[in-house]
């Protein structure tokens, strides 16, 4: 099956009015796939409506071709803001209550907390935990029963940056083995090195969709940046008469690098949309 989700014109409308006005898009089987949106834009309401939490104003989502409502619980995994574990309890005692539940042999949970690092510290309670160490508990228990589809809805927002790095390296370990990933961020350098494909919400709208290497090409500028052997940087326009100035420099081999002017996953947002991505 090519699409583990698929959206048909879903909309949402809250008192205040339309978050989500007909939008539409796929995931397919066996990709990450970003959603990436401004704080407010939708993101979480997209992720409810999908999980079957929320009921769309109109429209259809489609879980491996199926009506998302007749999909078993036990295919999806969640981690979102609201996911929580017992403060109490140990990290282990917290695992073994979800293997209890999804019928997870005690091996497994062992292979977990390995994975997760968290194996040594494995009796210590959750509540001595640090920010970083409990989101991969979090995430540990989101996937213990290998769910085939995982939402995370910001999963790394508010984390320092080794714990962010520690997630996001997991994340990719869990999709290596063969979990489609839906995950929403406003992050635009996860979205950049996680996600197979990307989408911009924005507007209650889906503005553009693609790989981090299409929309780069797509929205490229036809610039250089020169820096010269006197540590000046130049930005060199191909399409205007700068590039003469390149061509003498190149003659008077005065250059010491050239670089495309790449734009980033933000560059390309606040093109599409005159705003940035906080
Ligand atoms: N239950 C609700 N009732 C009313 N408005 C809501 C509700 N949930 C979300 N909203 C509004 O919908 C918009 C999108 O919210 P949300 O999906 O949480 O955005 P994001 O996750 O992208 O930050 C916001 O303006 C928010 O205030
Ligand atoms: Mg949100």
């Amino acid at each position: 099956m090519q699409y583990a989700i698929q959206l048909n014109k879903i909309s949402k409308r809250f008192n205040q009015g339309y978050v989500l006005n007909e939008i539409n898009f796929g995931v397919k089987t066996g990709e990450i796939f970003g959603f990436l949106g401004p704080s407010g834009s939708g993101k979480t309401t997209t992720l409810k409506i999908i999980t079957n939490q929320l009921i769309p104003t109109s429209g259809e989502v489609l879980l491996w071709d199926k009506n998302h409502k007749e999909i078993s619980l036990e295919q999806i995994g969640i981690l979102s803001d609201n996911s929580s574990v017992y403060e109490r309890l140990t990290i282990k005692e917290n695992l073994m209550l979800f293997a209890r539940i999804h019928d997870v042999s005690i091996e497994e949970v062992d292979r977990l907390l390995k994975r997760i690092r968290l194996y040594e510290v494995k009796n210590k309670p959750v509540k001595t935990l640090s920010k970083g160490m409990k989101q991969r508990l979090l995430l540990a228990c989101s996937v213990i029963h290998k769910p085939k589809l995982l939402f995370l809805d910001e999963p790394t927002s508010s984390l320092d940056p080794t714990s962010m790095i520690e997630i996001q390296n997991l994340i990719k370990e869990i999709n290596e083995q063969g979990t489609t990933i839906f995950l929403t961020t406003h992050n635009m350098y996860e979205a950049d090195s996680l996600c197979h494909r990307i989408a911009f919400l924005n507007g209650g709208e889906i503005i553009e969709v693609g790989s981090p290497a299409e929309l780069k090409q797509k929205y490229r500028k036809n610039t250089l940046v020169v820096t010269l052997l006197d540590n000046s940087v130049h930005l060199i326009d191909l399409d205007t008469s700068e590039k003469y100035e390149l061509v003498k420099w190149i003659e008077e081999s005065k250059i010491l690098t050239i670089k495309s002017d790449e734009p980033t996953i933000e560059d390309i947002f606040i093109a599409l949309t005159g705003r940035e991505l906080v």
